[in-house]
């Protein structure tokens, strides 16, 4: 074996060797009945929803040059009026956080980001020439110091936060962050990924349910969750609107979406708006659920439909989520480095389209496993 190559084994058993090796799954091939991997929280991939027509699969070049057809137009005019702020969409929501941070901050600057926000987050500030600083998770008190000490310094400061953590389920207290960006005048990034079809009347998210929407200056949504699909958006002023597609690389150097995804969009967005009786349903299924797991002492956290069940050691948590796979639950394990070292968990996806019957064995099958291993 060539010695360049054999370093990245090396490393590859290191990873196998604390069960942090990853590998791709057909799981198509896995015989589960209850899906409590994924993201399609109002269970639309189930849904008899009418394709689009007479759309194309390839959209030639970027949006700048022949790639923005009408449907773009007819998608963002759709979100500008339902978030009553211009909207910029993107072919996925790595593209948006990667982006948009990156073109906004610049030397002189300060991003001040939630310590467990999404890797896509932490590489978008990673490309930034602004300094950064890491509050403790959902720590405002810690912010806030930052902000005391810091603000002055510099010239334009970003606070970034999730709405709903993905991977903890928890979220964050928008009300305190709305007033902590007025104080210190900063702009307010909130990353709605795991909120948006979810929370809110119309399911725009967490900013919609707490009426702060107007509030947020930089609202990321994904269609790559709820809306089961692909492509993601940010709400915003219309300057900075134009200010990013004149400076933001991850939508200038980059392949539009195809038109046939962008009516598909269109559609799914139509859809979710009007699922209430979904939120409703898939919210007391979720609270129902982590409540049973309480009553078991088993370690858990939140408040959302996305439910961690904390294990600690990697393999362990790699055994069980097997166990649970054999008893018919679809359940992967999430290890480092999506998650802190140390904080191997089990993440049971709610969604709605189950019901109380296809889950209620899960807390006694994780106590039973937790007490033999
Ligand atoms: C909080 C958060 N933001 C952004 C993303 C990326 O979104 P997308 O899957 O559309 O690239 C994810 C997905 O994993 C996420 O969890």
């Amino acid at each position: 074996m060539n010695d360049l190559v054999k370093k990245y084994l090396e490393e590859l058993e290191k990873l196998e060797s604390t069960g942090n090796l990853r590998s791709l799954k057909n799981i198509s091939n896995l015989d589960c009945k209850v899906n409590l991997s994924s993201n399609d929280y109002l269970g639309v991939s189930k849904k008899n929803i009418p394709r689009p027509k007479g759309n194309s699969f390839g959209s030639g070049s970027s949006r700048l040059l022949t790639g923005n057809f009408k449907e773009y137009d007819l998608l963002e005019k759709e979100l500008e009026e339902l978030y009553e702020n211009s909207a910029l969409f993107f072919n996925s929501g790595y593209h948006a956080n990667i982006g948009i941070l990156s073109a906004l901050s610049g030397k002189g600057d300060l991003i001040l980001s939630d310590k467990l926000n999404h890797a896509s987050i932490i590489d978008g500030i990673r490309l930034s020439k602004a300094e950064y600083t890491r509050f403790k998770h959902l720590n405002y008190k810690h912010l806030e110091d930052i902000l005391q000490n810091k603000r002055e310094q510099y010239d334009r400061v970003f606070i970034v936060s999730e709405s709903v953590f993905s991977m903890d389920g928890d979220e964050a207290d928008l009300q305190i962050l709305v007033q902590l960006k007025k104080k210190y005048n900063c702009f307010l990034y909130l990353d709605e990924a795991h909120a948006l079809g979810v929370r809110g009347l119309k399911g725009l998210g967490l900013a919609e349910e707490k009426g702060l929407i107007q509030e947020v200056d930089l609202l990321v949504g994904t269609f790559g969750k709820a809306m089961n699909s692909i492509g993601a958006f940010v709400i915003c002023d219309s300057i900075i609107k134009k200010y990013l597609i004149n400076k933001m690389r991850s939508l200038i150097f980059t392949t539009a979406l195809p038109p046939i995804v962008i009516s598909w969009n269109y559609i799914m967005l139509r859809t979710i708006i009007k699922m209430r009786m979904e939120r409703e349903h898939l919210m007391s299924l979720a609270e129902k659920l982590r409540n049973k797991l309480k009553d078991f002492n088993i370690k858990t956290d939140g408040n959302s439909n996305i439910i961690p069940v904390i294990i600690g050691d990697s393999q362990k948590c790699v055994k069980l989520a097997d166990y649970l796979q054999r008893k018919g639950f679809l359940i992967f394990p999430i290890r480092p480095p999506t998650v802190p070292v140390g904080t191997s968990r089990l993440r049971l996806s709610v969604c709605a389209d189950m019901t109380w019957e296809e889950i209620e064995d899960l807390p006694i099958l994780i106590k039973e496993f937790c007490n033999e291993n």
